[in-house]
């Protein structure tokens, strides 16, 4: 990227700048949350001539702050003490979920100054027709639910949504992005993204067409930081546990309350555990090659990951 003097210095302050924001303490521990988890903001990438472009930044492209209510295009958390790694981890934990076939959110990684950055394509934009950039209305799952903020969690003095009710809100979707929903769940479960809250799943809902699912975001798994909560955000099979306890008999619950087949829900979490293996080296590799990243991260969290997901792998067939 180019365009000012310097660029990547711009952008390391514009960090500095974002007020602090402390953490969020749940009874468990730390979360990792919009409130305080990542500090990030919203811009715009605009091409070598000043027009906005919906794409990861690429070189000859500028980064801008949007003004008088212009779209953003990409959301930039950078890296953050607290969770050593995180850019590399988020990063590579969303490409290992598109390359298996779940929808996920665009990402890349870049330097700024000392600092590395993760980008996030926005999914709820869109380029009409004449090539105008446009909004897509995005409600997330406490929204859709008429639960606020505060209730993201199920567990918790302000209880919110449970698993059931999370699934149950992919009613209305079509029955491929209702598949996809519980696709993005068996994914939290097998990277042991315990933060999986009811704000990390969204629904999409463009002018004039029918409502979807949003693709997965805000993914990273929380093994490698063995002091935020290690326990799953909702209750599964009626207790907290943690995603690499998760065996048949729990998945058969997951199933049971939303109306799967239980057979069919198991041979899905074989089906993304074969494929996450089966990718794991070209995804890691990719994000390790990425400017900005850095290959310990990337390749301590493919080797968590697949260990948690050869874990649960194992408890599928363990009888009940
Ligand atoms: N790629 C994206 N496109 C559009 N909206 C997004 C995207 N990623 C996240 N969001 C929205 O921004 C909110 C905060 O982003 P998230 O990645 O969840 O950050 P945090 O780590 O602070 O929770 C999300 O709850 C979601 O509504
Ligand atoms: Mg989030």
């Amino acid at each position: 990227m180019c365009g000012r003097a310097d660029p990547e210095v711009a952008l390391e302050r514009h960090f500095e700048d974002l007020q602090q924001r402390p953490f969020l303490v749940g009874e468990e521990g730390v979360r990792l949350s919009l409130a305080g988890g990542q500090k990030k903001s919203a811009l715009a990438v605009l091409d070598a001539n000043g027009v906005p472009v919906l794409r990861l930044p690429q070189d000859g492209d500028v980064l801008a702050v949007p003004r008088h209510g212009a779209p953003s295009t990409v959301i930039v958390k950078p890296d953050n003490p607290i969770l050593p790694g995180i850019v590399g981890n988020e990063s590579y934990c969303l490409s290992l979920a598109q390359a298996i076939g779940i929808a996920a959110a665009q990402v890349t990684v870049l330097p700024a100054g000392t600092r590395n950055i993760i980008y996030v394509l926005r999914y709820d934009r869109r380029v009409s027709r004449t090539g105008a950039l446009q909004r897509i209305h995005q409600e997330d799952f406490a929204q859709a639910n008429g639960v606020p903020p505060g209730r993201k969690y199920e567990r918790g003095t302000l209880a919110g949504p449970d698993l059931v009710t999370l699934l149950g809100t992919g009613r209305d979707l079509p029955p491929t992005d209702a598949l996809s929903l519980l696709d993005q769940l068996i994914f939290n479960i097998l990277v042991a993204n315990t933060d999986a809250h009811a704000k990390n799943y969204s629904l999409l809902l463009p002018v004039g067409g029918g409502l979807r699912l949003a693709p997965l975001y805000d993914v990273s798994t929380v093994l490698a930081w063995p002091r935020v909560v290690q326990y799953f955000a909702q209750n599964i099979a009626g207790r907290k546990r943690k995603p690499g306890d998760v065996e048949a008999r729990h998945w058969d619950a997951i199933a049971k309350a939303v109306n799967y087949r239980p057979a069919d829900v198991r041979k899905r979490v074989q089906e993304l555990v074969d494929a996450l293996l089966a990718n794991r080296v070209a995804v890691s590799q990719a994000i390790a090659a990425l400017p900005g990243s850095s290959r310990g991260y990337v390749e301590e969290t493919a080797g968590l990951v697949e260990e948690n997901a050869l874990r649960i792998a194992g408890r599928l067939r363990k009888a009940p």
